[in-house]
């Protein structure tokens, strides 16, 4: 057995493709989430599976859990992937409790997954934070998701200046679109759209390389970084006409439905 790996999120999309990567490579994989029925079945289809249930938002369960896996000496990698993504369909009648649960489980999580799981990993060994590449440029909508997100950048760099004494690896990724269930909801062109096990692979290879920063796909993440460099108002005319494209085309679409429904 090469290590063990930690992984929240690990029932669907990218954590999925992530837990099946490394019990390639010879892992354990401590498979987090709170879809039981899911963690059953990915430890009844391999023993190196270690399933716990429960869900990041309780720090009660987070605790739980924690106690649950007290024989497991050691966390090799702690790969914090778990996330949501909703938006704020309506900025100007904003909803407080839709930001706050969105932080809540992209950051405010994270919190207490450090304070219980971190002392399990000793020197050598690895933190992930799976981010996202939409904290390169503002998007229409992303006022939660990207906040929280953006959240998680400023807490990774700062947490490796302070686990670098630790000898304690800290990888930032941001992810381009993936196809999971998550993106699966987008009503709008994700270009350059990769599968999860394409991103489970390029995570893998970075973090055994112990890198420090990860962003696929590059042909989208690069031209964000391009964007980001350019004056505001560019990326802001091209989002703001984007997002007005895809308001056309819903109002189409809904026109279309009303006089299909009048047939
Ligand atoms: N897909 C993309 O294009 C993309 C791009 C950039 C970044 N990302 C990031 O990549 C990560 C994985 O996303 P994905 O696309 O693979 O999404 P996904 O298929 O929807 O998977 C999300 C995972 O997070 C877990 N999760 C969500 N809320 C939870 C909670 N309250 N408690 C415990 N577990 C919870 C889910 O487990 P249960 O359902 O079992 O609770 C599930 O395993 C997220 O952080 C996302 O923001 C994704």
């Amino acid at each position: 057995m090469k290590g063990t790996i930690l992984i929240t999120g690990a029932t669907s999309g990218i954590g999925e493709s992530l837990l099946h990567h490394y019990l390639a490579n010879d892992y354990q994989v401590i498979a987090c989430g709170r879809n039981q029925e899911k963690l059953k079945q990915l430890a009844t289809d391999n023993t190196n599976v270690v399933p716990i249930a429960f869900d990041i938002t309780d720090k009660e369960q987070i605790r739980a859990a924690a106690n649950k896996i007290s024989a497991i000496e050691r966390i090799d990698i702690l790969m914090l992937n778990a996330g949501d993504c909703r938006y704020i369909d309506n900025a100007k009648a904003f909803d407080g409790e839709l930001f706050a649960s969105v932080i809540a489980t992209n950051l405010q999580s994270l919190g207490y997954l450090l304070e219980y799981f971190l002392p399990k990993v000793t020197a050598g060994g690895h933190v992930v934070f799976v981010s996202s590449s939409a904290t390169l440029l503002p998007f229409p909508r992303a006022e939660a998701y990207g906040a929280s997100k953006a959240g998680i950048d400023y807490l990774a760099k700062s947490l490796r200046l302070d686990l670098k004494a630790e000898n304690i690896a800290v990888t930032l990724v941001h992810p381009g679109f993936i196809k999971t269930p998550l993106t699966d909801k987008n009503d709008f062109a994700m270009p350059f759209l990769l599968t999860s096990e394409q991103a489970a692979s390029r995570i893998y290879q970075g973090v055994s390389a112990r890198k420090h920063y990860l962003h696929f796909p590059k042909r989208l993440t690069l031209i964000m970084k391009l964007f980001a460099l350019l004056p505001d108002f560019i990326w802001q005319s091209v989002a703001l006409k984007n997002e007005k494209s895809l308001n056309n085309e819903k109002a189409l679409k809904k026109e279309e439905e009303l006089r299909n429904n009048k047939k």
